[in-house]
């Protein structure tokens, strides 16, 4: 998870203008606020939990208590492999603990070039850069690819690291209407047609756990001479006929013009990257500010994610537990009388819409008392003003443990007055 404290994922950080003061952190009064009201109602803070051991990829102690983990985005289980672990503690002992300094300086290790390596193998191109988080892929990609006089063109429900490339860069921002292939048709048709264009999308949208058109959007954006990116930290390991995300299982290899990634979800670690085919790829190790300007990942933790990439390769057994995860909790929880995210289980986040905020809580709350860990989502983090419970399998949840978590949503339900 990396949503933590008080702004959640797609959240526009940018807080409501204030009078001027001479204390800056005045204008976070409605948010302290906000956060102690929920203290003193004896709920706990979503935002704020701690994971105090943790068990495996799928269970951990919070509260004291043993608790089934259904929220960590950990889709692949690769956070306890035996063989992940012995790489990052190889590297470890063999270059210590950091690099003190940029890829550009002294922070290319011999392990950074072996996981750019795995990434090039893994997505089958001859290009690949890892940032120090997904977060600061996005960021780094767009704004380097877009400049002054150029336009980036983005989904509406677009994750907050996209939103904000956007805003580090000089590009004009367009955004169209959620996974409408329409209205971004209709948009790029009003650019000026010399003018460089990059569209911006995502294979799996995380709020919901809905999955884009790609196929139809790569098409009018190659209509309109637009390159494309698209976003798959939500996909990457088990879609499309190797793992290597929508765009693939789509048969959009080739047309795609970048692909941005994470290791923090599949890969079960931290860090980021962007792959692709482009023959001048590699200028913009020289020109991105995210890159440049930062320190790289330490050599253990890229030696995870070498070690954990070139598993992912293989795992057909892995995918196939994981769809057949997504599809027990999405089909229970649909005889169950929860309205969901989506009608098919059509990835690996199960979103749960809830009425309003208390509502959202409350489940929440009886669902944590239960032993089981979501995550909780509200706008302005969510589409459309949804209260979301977002639920992500792990290929690691046995059909057990997705039972009982179904009994806890039954309870939780009925309790709360959700279900009947
Ligand atoms: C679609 C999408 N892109 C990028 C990121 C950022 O990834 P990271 O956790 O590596 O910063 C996330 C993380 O939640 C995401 O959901």
């Amino acid at each position: 998870m990396t949503e933590t404290g008080l702004q959640p994922e797609r959240l526009d950080l940018d807080p409501a203008p204030v009078a001027p003061e001479r204390d800056l952190m005045s204008k976070f009064d409605p948010l302290i606020a906000e956060r102690q009201r929920l203290l003193d109602s004896g709920v706990t803070d979503p935002f704020a939990i701690v994971m105090e051991e943790v068990r495996s990829a799928t269970e951990a102690v919070i509260k004291g208590r043993e608790t089934i983990l259904l929220g960590t985005y950990n889709y692949m289980g690769m956070t306890f492999d035996p063989d992940v672990i012995a790489a990052g503690k190889q590297a470890l002992e063999r270059f210590g603990s950091g690099t003190n300094g940029s890829r550009m300086l002294n922070g290319t290790f011999h392990d950074h070039m072996e996981v750019e390596q795995a990434l090039r193998d893994f997505y089958g191109v001859s290009g690949a850069i890892v940032f120090s988080t997904g977060y600061m892929a996005n960021l780094g990609m767009i704004s380097t690819l877009v400049g002054k006089g150029e336009y980036v063109i983005l989904d509406a429900d677009s994750h907050a690291s996209i939103y904000d490339g956007c805003k580090q860069g000089y590009a004009e921002i367009v955004r169209f209407r959620h996974n409408s292939v329409e209205d971004l048709d209709k948009r790029l048709g009003r650019l000026p047609k010399e003018a460089g264009k990059l569209v911006v999308l995502e294979g799996v949208y995380s709020m919901l756990g809905d999955v884009a058109p790609l196929k139809e959007m790569v098409a009018v954006a190659k209509k309109h001479g637009a390159m494309v990116l698209s976003d798959e930290a939500h996909s990457m390991g088990f879609y499309g006929p190797t793992g290597r995300g929508v765009y693939e299982d789509q048969g959009l290899e080739g047309q795609v013009d970048f692909v941005v990634g994470t290791f923090s979800k599949s890969v079960g670690t931290v860090g980021g990257f962007c792959i692709s085919d482009h023959p001048k790829f590699e200028a913009i190790r020289l020109a991105c500010r995210p890159y440049i300007f930062t320190a790289s990942l330490p050599p253990s933790v890229v030696a995870t994610a070498t070690a954990s990439i070139r598993k992912l390769m293989t795992a057909t057994e892995k995918r196939r537990r994981l769809w057949d995860n997504a599809r027990h909790l999405h089909g229970g929880l649909t005889q169950l009388g929860f309205r969901l995210g989506t009608k098919t289980p059509d990835s690996a986040i199960v979103a749960v819409i809830l009425e309003d905020q208390q509502q959202a809580a409350a489940m929440w709350q009886a669902l944590l008392d239960g032993g089981l860990y979501v995550n909780m989502a509200r706008p302005p983090a969510t589409p459309a003003g949804t209260f979301l419970l977002r639920c992500s399998l792990c290929a690691e949840h046995s059909r057990e443990q997705l039972d009982r978590v179904l009994g806890m949503f039954a309870d939780a339900g009925r309790a709360v007055g959700v279900i009947a």
